[in-house]
């Protein structure tokens, strides 16, 4: 059989970037498994305790294993090897699942928590936080697209040596270097600035000054103490240390199939023991994370039981994962067009409806220039459903006090649907990466999102919801503030 030996190109601004834009493969629509909205309600829910229990444990086995290496060491031990051996693996391996649950705003309930540990994490794992955000937000979007994901590991050829060096972090680690040392003196590759913003590079040129100071000093530590040491707590872990990641994180999309529509094709899911689920905070419900960003890692056990009848077999553990990916892996280097092919099973619920009936189109009657949306009890407090009307969406908002608020229906960072999204007293959580808005008055709460939405006055009256088509602040007289009950008689008037 005649293989195809051609090596693709993954440059972010490439022939492959033109045509996934033309193909409609960047900030495409997924697919998502239909999940019933009140059970995924209850997953969505945010909580500061699972998240504070594993980082205080977390921080104990550095600080206990860091202080028995430092003592061993200084005794003249090569028991220190030991100890050595798990604070490596803790920094360096766990720190990756740290900084990406943070980054995600679904580790705490407590947003400046989640900031902390993200830059905490990002440093321990080697990676710049302001640019890696938005690097990890197009690999969300686009995951495994040619072209258009940064985060692609095994790119078809895949480079075996790199690979195994990767075990050690000898091919990221120089890499890491020339990345800090570009941006610390005011630059940013041209890859780079397809998906940082420009806002953005201020913050990364200071985060690199800052990294390099901080291994400046502790070089400094090292020469001054004429000892190893110093790096063996900060900067050579990633060397000792890192070679449990790929264990876990190889199999999450190694051999699969690329410029897919569904993470059922891309990714991963494989069990694995309560050890490895604590060290690698249940990424390996790999598919279910893609798909729903949304859930915090805590959740994703409990969300994968309601979706796994229509995702491919999971993986028994992590080396039925890894003996499909050896072979697929090493096929690929001879030629680069195979890929694993993951069965999906037969559909047994519509995937046009994912969350339940949310979508509501104009019953037709217009009250006063307000637009019927639907019976009031059709939304309940802190919720929102989407409302389709003259090729417009829009969401509606009913806050936990009765409260209702409209605002555009498609978000201004990607056009992800935000009535997929969670609300939280009066925000938004976008589905897609994480973004946040106040639907009060549209404004942008947490990054990727940078700009406001439009609002829309709603109303409630009469036992159902009107909706205004002129925006807030536009038009305005006579009608009240967002939020407010309509008082008195309304004119029905001609259908819309
Ligand atoms: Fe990216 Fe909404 S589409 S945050």
């Amino acid at each position: 059989m005649a293989v195809s030996t051609t090596k693709r190109k993954y440059s972010l601004v490439g022939e492959n970037t033109i045509l996934a834009l033309q193909r409609g493969l960047a900030e495409a629509t997924w697919y998502t498994s239909p999940v019933p909205k009140e059970q995924l309600r209850e997953l969505l829910e945010r909580r500061d305790g699972p998240a504070l229990r594993d980082t205080i444990l977390w921080f104990a086995l550095l600080i206990a294993s860091g202080v028995s290496g430092y003592a061993l060491w200084k005794a003249g031990s090569w028991w220190a090897v030991i100890p050595f051996m798990v604070y490596g693996a803790v920094y360096a391996t766990s720190s990756d699942s740290r900084w990406h649950e943070s980054g995600h705003g679904t580790a705490f309930k407590t947003d400046w928590m989640n900031n902390v540990l993200y830059e905490i994490a990002s440093f321990m794992d080697m990676r710049e936080s302001v640019p890696w955000r938005w690097s990890h937000v197009r690999h969300h979007s686009d995951t495994i697209i040619v072209g258009r994901d940064p985060e692609i590991v095994f790119p078809r050829p895949p480079d075996i040596r790199g690979l195994l060096l990767g075990f050690f972090s000898l091919r990221t680690i120089p890499l890491y270097f020339r990345h800090v040392l570009l941006h610390a003196a005011g630059r940013l590759t041209p890859e780079e600035k397809t998906y940082v913003p420009e806002s953005e590079y201020g913050k990364t040129f200071l985060r690199a000054r800052i990294y390099l100071l901080i291994y400046a000093a502790v070089i400094g530590l090292a020469i001054y103490q004429r000892s190893l040491l110093p790096l063996m707590f900060v900067g050579l872990p990633q060397l000792y240390g890192a070679w449990l990641l790929p264990i876990y994180a190889h199999p999450q999309h190694a051999g699969l199939a690329e410029n897919v529509l569904d993470h059922r094709l891309n990714c991963r899911t494989v069990y694995m023991n309560g050890l490895n689920r604590f060290l690698y905070w249940n990424m390996n419900y790999h598919v279910e994370h893609h798909m729903f960003p949304l859930v915090p890692y805590h959740n994703l056990q409990r969300l994968h039981e309601l979706v796994k009848a229509d995702m491919p077999t999971p993986y028994r553990n992590l080396f039925e994962a890894w003996r499909e990916l050896v072979p697929a892996v090493l096929r690929q280097v001879k030629d680069p067009s195979y890929y694993v092919e993951r069965r999906l099973p037969t559909p047994t619920l519509s995937p046009e409806v994912p969350h339940g009936p949310r979508i509501l189109t104009a019953k037709g009657r217009v009250v006063n220039g307000w637009l019927e949306v639907c019976v009031s009890g059709f939304l309940k407090p802190e919720d929102v459903v989407r409302f389709d009307h003259a090729g417009k969406t829009y969401a509606i908002y009913r806050t936990l006090d009765g409260r209702l608020y409209a605002t555009d229906g498609l978000c201004t960072h990607a056009g992800a649907h935000l009535a997929l999204g969670f609300v939280k007293g009066t925000l938004i959580e976008c589905p897609k990466h994480n973004g946040r808005f106040d639907f009060t008055d549209g404004s942008p709460q947490r990054k990727p999102v940078c700009v406001a939405l439009q609002t829309f006055p709603a109303k409630e009256h009469d036992g159902k919801i009107f909706l205004q088509l002129t925006p807030s602040g536009e038009n305005r007289e006579g009608l009240g503030r967002q939020g407010d009950a309509v008082s008195g008689p309304l004119k029905v008037a001609a259908a819309a």
